[in-house]
């Protein structure tokens, strides 16, 4: 085991029959890093957390959490693993500190009084300490969820998409309180939400179909994969269709999307096509009056990955 890992993951696989939902992944995360896996519905996510937190078996490939394998050391993983599911099981007339309680109590933690109500300051709770869950809005209930996976003191928390669902105002706490955490934990959290993995993370992995398809810091990240790959033309001539079928006919061009002022070509990576885009429009009877670079968001070019690797 390399010392300076906190998590290590290598060839991580998940089939469900013949369907592989993660699909050779691997990415190491050191102590105190804070990660962001992005990417849409089926990606494989939840797939990954699961295995990593030691409740999945993978089909192949092996990871270790702070030194432990997730596969013959499942114990030691679990002890050292705060989870926060995607799905928080509910228990509706408990109350806020009855359910952190019986979560320490469970993880094998004595005298757990003096920790709960740490733990529920932590995440804004201690004055909803005696409410019933039931009275807990969502944003508290994803908190709740959060005191229960770090009443251990975990080194390493692993976050389901802790804020989907919830309104703007609540999903503001419960980034507080994940930041919070920082300070001393190793943190891997799921999101749909670029802007959120960008305001949060040291590193973002993009997955999309079981496969990491873009890993870096979000900055660097957005540097790598702009470079030229869009360009915004502005073309005189009322014939949107016939340019854009012009468009789409130049080498390099991988797609044309026809806007209100203009339009957005995707361009193949690496490629510089503007000497062609301005002959094959001059050719076609058309006049080109702008051609420029598109700066891209960050969702932009989680978009255009996830596109690309359909
Ligand atoms: N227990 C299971 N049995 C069969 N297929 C599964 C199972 N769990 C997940 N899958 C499939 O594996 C793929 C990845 O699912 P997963 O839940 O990991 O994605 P996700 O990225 O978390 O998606 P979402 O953003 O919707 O939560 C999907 O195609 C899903 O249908
Ligand atoms: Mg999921």
């Amino acid at each position: 085991m390399n010392a300076d890992l906190m998590i290590e993951v290598h060839e991580l696989t998940k089939k469900f029959g013949s369907v592989a939902a993660v699909n050779h992944i691997s990415f190491n995360v050191k102590p105190n890093e804070i990660i962001g896996i992005l990417g849409p519905n089926g990606a494989g996510k939840t797939t990954t957390l699961r295995m990593l937190t030691g409740y999945m078996p993978p089909t192949s490939g092996s990871a270790m959490i702070a030194g432990y394998d997730i596969l013959e050391d499942s114990l030691e993983v679990r002890q050292r693993v705060g989870y926060l599911p995607e799905q928080v099981p509910v228990y509706p007339d408990m109350t806020v500190r009855g359910y952190v309680t019986f979560w320490a109590e469970l993880r094998g933690l004595r005298k757990s009084r003096a920790r709960v109500d740490e733990v529920l300051a932590m995440v804004q709770l201690e004055s909803r300490a005696n409410s019933l869950i039931r009275n807990l809005s969502k944003g508290m209930r994803q908190r709740l969820g959060l005191a229960q996976a770090i009443v251990h003191d975990p080194p390493v928390i692993i976050l389901d998409e802790p804020t989907i669902g919830i309104d703007p105002e609540q999903v503001i706490e419960v980034r507080e309180s994940v930041r919070q955490l920082r300070q001393n934990h190793t943190i891997l959290f799921s999101t749909h939400i670029l802007s959120e993995a960008e305001q949060i993370c040291d590193r973002v992995l993009i997955l999309n179909a079981g496969r990491i398809v873009a890993a870096g810091a979000p900055a660097g990240l957005r540097q790598q994969l702009q470079a030229g790959d869009h360009l915004f033309a502005v073309i005189s001539g009322s014939d949107t269709n016939t340019i854009r079928q012009t468009l789409a006919r130049i080498s390099g061009v991988e797609s044309v999307e026809v806007q209100e002022a203009g339009y957005t070509l995707r361009v193949t990576p690496g490629m510089d096509i503007r000497a062609d885009v301005s002959d094959a429009i001059i050719q076609a009877g058309y006049r080109l009056l702008e051609l420029r670079p598109v700066a891209m968001t960050l969702e932009d070019i989680f978009l255009d990955i996830v596109g690309r690797t359909r």
